[in-house]
């Protein structure tokens, strides 16, 4: 039977190495006549060991070694590695160690663990049991249940997320979106791209859960240029669950629409400021957008305060000009998310929303 062997795919664990080190074992392995199979995965989370390479042993316990480089491999192939044997490397599971017990994964249960542009992997670790749920349920007893989850925003002001994909249920418009803020622009915050790069997949399942809560067929992943393994693991995690049915025009048979596309920014700070993201989605330059005082959803709950602050004009910002541009812009709802975050309500994650008149676009 093939040894199983684990390797971030991670930005940062490929920084370190781990392609050469992935490399270096598969001609061990030939070498030795060993046959293995070789999963890439997210990152445990724990930079200063990449590259982490995990072996299961005959237990079905995954023993993880490292940092392994690919000068290291050679050594620990000789010492013992495909039999999970005991080297100075040798970390044990990586549940055991101190640093990772001490924590409760939600949204990064799966990070680590499944591959992940694999959808089989994902249901097996309870991916899409959410939607599945949801497609039970009427949009409004969907957003009710966030709602009463409690659920708030992460981008800064805590909002409360069931006012606002309320807000865009209640819009009469025959095309709404779901937009989701992948720029991630606070500098070291990489949360978003590590869930991105190692569990895309729990993206995908909440936007579509919020696509089909609020009304929405189309939903667009705004993610800044400098991410582009999460580009990689997003494109191909959006390929795979459309061939299964989990995006298109008939998800999981329910007869509801929802589909996905990844956009590209050019990686202004700006652009992660949600009137700006907008524009730059559109494809238009961002000269002196101002955001609305208030948006309907925050009426609901008391004034919010949304800065109407001027933007500076920045060329960086006018990229990524949609292909229907028109159609686009003919939206009057629209339904913000950021990057995956878990709700004990009907998905594993927290969406972004608000709403922008167009009307208070200065221009
Ligand atoms: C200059 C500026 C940059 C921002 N950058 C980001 C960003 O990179 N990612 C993000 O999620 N929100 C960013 N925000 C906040 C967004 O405008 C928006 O409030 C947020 O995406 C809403 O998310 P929430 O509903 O989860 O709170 C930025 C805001 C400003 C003013």
């Amino acid at each position: 039977m093939a040894v199983r062997i684990y390797i971030s795919r991670d930005a940062a664990a490929q920084a370190l190495g781990a392609d050469e080190t992935t490399a270096a074992l598969q001609v061990a392995a030939a070498a030795k006549g060993t046959s293995i199979t070789l999963t890439r995965v997210g990152s445990r989370g724990m930079v200063w060991l990449e590259p982490l390479v995990e072996v299961e042993d005959t237990s079905g316990q995954r023993i993880a070694y490292g940092p392994v480089t690919a000068d290291d491999v050679s050594g620990l192939v000789q010492a013992g590695l495909f039999d999970a044997a005991p080297h100075p490397l040798r970390l044990g599971r990586v549940e055991d160690m101190p640093w990772f017990a001490q924590q409760e994964r939600l949204t990064f249960a799966r990070v680590g663990v499944i591959d992940p542009v694999s959808v089989d992997d994902y249901l097996a670790h309870g991916g899409y049991a959410g939607l599945q749920r949801a497609l039970g349920m009427t949009g409004a007893e969907i957003v009710h249940e966030v709602l009463e989850s409690g659920l708030r925003g992460r981008g800064g002001a805590a909002f409360p997320t069931g006012i606002k994909w309320r807000t865009v249920l209640e819009q009469h418009s025959p095309q709404k979106y779901v937009v989701c803020n992948a720029d991630e622009g606070d500098s070291g915050t990489f949360s978003d791209r590590m869930l991105m790069e190692g569990d895309p997949l729990c993206l995908i399942e909440g936007m579509t859960i919020a696509g089909i809560a609020v009304g929405a067929t189309q939903g667009y992943i705004y993610l800044r240029c400098e991410y582009p393994h999460a580009g990689h693991a997003l494109r191909e995690a959006i390929a795979a669950a459309r061939a299964r049915g989990y995006l298109g025009t008939d998800v999981c048979g329910s007869g509801q629409a929802f589909d996905l596309e990844l956009r590209m920014g050019a990686g202004a700070y700006i652009c992660g400021e949600e009137t700006a993201l907008l524009e730059s989605l559109e494809g238009t330059p961002i000269s002196a957008v101002k955001k609305p005082r208030c948006s309907k959803a925050s009426r609901a709950s008391g004034p919010r305060c949304v800065t109407a602050r001027p933007c500076q004009q920045s060329r960086d910002c006018s990229v990524s000009r949609p292909s229907s541009t028109t159609s686009f812009r003919s939206a009057r709802c629209r339904s913000f998310s950021s990057a995956a975050r878990r709700t004990t309500a009907t998905s594993e994650w927290v969406a972004r929303a608000a709403r922008f008149p167009s009307s208070s676009r200065a221009t």
